[in-house]
């Protein structure tokens, strides 16, 4: 069964959207097997987004995501990493579909609420980032 990493962001923890956001992954089918809230240090935020660490929004994007609390998920179900994608939405919010969480609550391409693993070969990394194997539930 395919696993995902999800970040509630900065900015729609600080909101309250925390739980609308948990539960419209929920009602999607997707099963929440791990969640803890936690506000990540630079060299977190750093692993986290090493890919991007040659672009120029790096520095501010790992500034942003620790900046304040954020709630961190593992959701579990048939095909997570890609359907968890198609629900976000486009990176930025100004091109985001109506309907799909960044589309409905990004404020701009930053604060964008939300993160999604971008493939299954990424996401157990970024699962390991954030919990111990024991962190995450069978059920
Ligand atoms: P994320 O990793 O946060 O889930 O977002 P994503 O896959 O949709 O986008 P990605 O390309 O991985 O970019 C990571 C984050 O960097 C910021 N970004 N800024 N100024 C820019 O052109 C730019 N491009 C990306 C966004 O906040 C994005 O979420
Ligand atoms: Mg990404």
């Amino acid at each position: 069964m395919e696993r995902s990493l999800v970040l509630i962001k900065p900015d729609a923890v600080a909101r309250g959207l925390s739980g609308t956001i948990i539960g419209r992954l929920e009602r999607q089918g997707l099963k929440l097997v791990a969640l803890k809230m936690l506000q990540p240090d630079k060299p977190l935020a750093q692993q986290l987004y090493a890919p991007h660490q040659d672009k120029p929004f790096f520095e501010s994007l790992v500034t942003y995501i620790s900046s304040s609390p954020i709630v961190a998920a593992v959701f579990e179900g048939e095909g997570a990493v890609a359907l968890i994608r198609q629900v976000m939405g486009a990176t930025d919010p100004a091109q985001a579909q109506a309907g799909t969480i960044r589309g409905d609550y990004g404020l701009d391409i930053e604060r964008n609420v939300i993160h999604g693993s971008d493939s299954v070969d990424t996401a157990e990394g970024e699962i390991s980032l954030f919990f111990t194997e024991d962190e995450i539930l069978s059920y």
